[in-house]
């Protein structure tokens, strides 16, 4: 299929670009570069556009396409929390935006980044499908009002769109190649292993929760397990999903407390990591976890890396890339985004 990937550069999206070209499609790659990394996509065989989802013209860069993988977006829930209108503005209308131009260049398929955090504090994990969505950040709000968009534009114009609720996202490539970059930095699992690295203390954002040791508990699942689940979820979008919305929990199905993670990576990083326990932060539910098992069935989609193997390969990517995709270029400590200001179009 030919398939445009906006937020292609980010991290998830460059994953799941490199998925897509393995399985022979044919990629094209939408970002504003606000927050991804053109050199995530480096030598890779695909056309790539630099444009907005809210202002630039977006059917020139659809044509010919027939399905869309939309990751670009805002996602950090704290910064959601302090900024909403900005999580509407990039989350809901983008996508709007970007609906209308498939609606009129005639492509019909669409999987969507969505989030656990459309669940909002659950009745009780693990968490299905059919649990009542409701939202306690903009963040998650602006993505739950994306999986009410892609319902009705499903029945409406026999869209496939799949909505992919992500827990949480981590890991890095094996053969070093990808990670996670982001600047500023509010992921656990990289917060951890900056500890480590640097002999800082990380915070522990909660150690008075109801869980088992006091402290979050999340659904930690391997980047490359996300990319494979986009792929079939394409597929299936694009063949039997049309006219039809599905949504899919991408976990593993299993939680892990904020310690446990640290327990982890002290395995992992052969190094002691000092951790401070600190308030709550606003917005996050005490614990967050799938219930894998439609995924399973529907896509024959079964995650193949456990936590250990996160922490591990997420810790290869850190040491070696310790200002991330800056570190190829030799600017250690300094997150030069050279190429990202510079490239438009091409
Ligand atoms: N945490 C700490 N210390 C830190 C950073 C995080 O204790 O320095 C805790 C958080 O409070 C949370 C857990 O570790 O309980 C995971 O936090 P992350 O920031 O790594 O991830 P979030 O759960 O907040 O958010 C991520 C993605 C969202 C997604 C969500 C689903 O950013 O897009 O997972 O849980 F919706």
């Amino acid at each position: 299929m030919k398939v445009a990937v906006t937020g292609g550069a980010g991290y998830i999206g460059a994953f799941t670009v490199r998925a897509l070209l393995e399985a022979g499609h044919e990629v094209r790659v939408l970002d504003d570069l606000s927050t991804g990394h053109r050199e995530a996509l480096a030598g890779l065989p695909l056309r790539f556009e630099q444009l907005d989802l809210c202002r630039d013209p977006l059917e020139p860069a659809l044509d010919g396409v027939q399905a869309v993988v939309h990751f670009a977006g805002k996602a950090l829930v704290p910064e959601s929390v302090r900024e909403p209108a900005l999580y509407y503005r990039v989350n809901a209308v983008g996508s709007l935006r970007l609906l209308e131009a498939m609606h009129r260049v005639g492509a019909r398929a669409i999987v969507f980044s969505s989030t656990c955090a459309t669940y909002g504090v659950p009745d009780a994990v693990p968490i299905a499908e059919d649990h009542p969505q409701r939202p306690v950040t903009a963040y998650g709000s602006s993505k739950l009002s994306v999986e009410h968009m892609l319902r009705d534009v499903a029945h409406a114009w026999g869209f496939g769109a799949v909505a992919l609720r992500y827990f949480n996202a981590a890991g890095a490539a094996a053969d070093g190649s990808l990670g996670e970059d982001h600047d500023p930095e509010t992921h656990l699992i990289p917060r951890i292993l900056e500890a480590a690295r640097t002999g800082t203390a990380v915070q522990i954002f909660g150690t008075d929760l109801p869980t088992r040791d006091g402290t979050c508990v999340r659904d930690y699942i391997h980047v490359d397990d996300l990319a494979r689940a986009h792929r079939l979820a394409l597929e299936r979008a694009g063949d039997e999903g049309l006219g039809r919305f599905e949504a899919f929990n991408l976990g593993t199905g299993r939680g892990s407390t904020v310690r446990e993670v640290i327990a982890a990576a002290r395995e992992a990083t052969g190094r002691e990591i000092v951790a401070q326990p600190a308030p709550p932060r606003p917005g996050d539910p005490p614990a967050l976890v799938a219930d894998a098992r439609r995924a399973r069935e529907r896509l024959g989609f079964e995650p193949e890396h456990d936590l250990d193997a996160i922490v591990r390969s997420a810790w290869a990517w850190h040491r070696s890339h310790p200002a991330g995709y800056a570190s190829d270029n030799g600017a250690v400590g300094a997150r030069a985004k050279a190429v990202g200001e510079c490239e438009r179009g091409g």
